[in-house]
């Protein structure tokens, strides 16, 4: 049995603090943490010190999404594979996308004995960029063997979509978590088939925002019709994860997980 923390969407420098501040002792109680980095610099994309960051926090795997590309330091990241355990979106259609998007790895369970955790990170298509269909990709993936439990960071805004991907892979992998909204959905639970499923594990970072940003910036967006620019939020951080206890490609229990600076 394998006990999996997922932090959701690090964002800006106060997400990297807070995960710092908080998850070093968290993930004593865990044998691998996957985080979601994708806005970790400066609300957007991951540069070699956000990486550095998040890794030294406690991370073993980062999942990423439609802020992928934003700086190029993710290009040499994805090339020094032993060091940066990145999972990119699975789903591009160009063959020579850079990174990987799933990615396996032989965790150490509570025991001491070995088993397989196989990372996936894809992105929706619903009011996103075009992309290949999840659906399908995940389907493709899912022939090859030796995977072990199977964890799917789903990337998307559409909750239909994660909830409608989450029903079409009960029971062929272990978890589909969603990220990208920012905000934690209260509908964790474990489908008939022994998927845990949650349709947005929430960010971590600013709580006094707009999903991350200052709010005076998005107030004045949404209010007058034009562009303003965004700024990281100021005040205390939070945490937004999901803990999993996965075993043989199922979910034995799973667990909404929020923690707030200065609580
Ligand atoms: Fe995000
Ligand atoms: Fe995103």
């Amino acid at each position: 049995m394998l006990r999996v923390l997922f932090v959701g969407d690090v964002y800006g420098q106060p997400g990297r603090r807070v995960l710092a501040q908080h998850l070093p002792t968290l993930r004593s109680g865990f044998d691998f943490v996957i985080v979601n980095a994708e806005n970790a610099a400066g609300g957007f994309g991951l540069h070699r010190e956000a990486a550095d960051a998040v890794l030294k926090a406690g991370a073993g795997c980062i999942t990423l999404g439609n802020h992928a590309w934003h700086h190029k330091d993710v290009f040499a990241l994805m090339l020094d594979e032993a060091k940066y355990p990145i999972v990119r979106p699975l789903n591009y259609t160009d063959p020579g996308t850079p990174g990987v998007g799933w990615r396996s790895f032989d965790v150490k369970n509570a025991a001491g004995e070995s088993e397989r955790l196989t990372v996936v990170n894809v992105l929706g298509r619903v009011f996103m960029e075009a992309v290949a269909n999840p659906f399908r990709a995940l389907d493709d993936l899912l022939e090859r063997g030796d995977l072990g439990s199977v964890f799917v960071d789903i990337h998307a805004e559409a909750t239909s979509e994660k909830a409608a991907l989450a029903w079409h892979l009960d029971g062929r992998v272990a978890a589909v978590i969603g990220t990208h909204t920012h905000v934690p959905t209260a509908d964790t639970r474990i489908l008939p088939g022994g998927t845990a499923f949650q349709t947005d594990a929430g960010f971590t970072g600013p709580a006094r925002s707009v999903i991350g940003a200052d709010p005076e910036a998005p107030v004045q967006k949404f209010l007058t019709e034009r562009p303003h620019r965004f700024s990281v939020a100021a005040g205390p951080a939070e945490l937004n994860a999901v803990a999993l206890r996965l075993e043989d490609n199922r979910a034995l229990a799973v667990e909404r997980y929020r923690y707030l600076e200065g609580d």
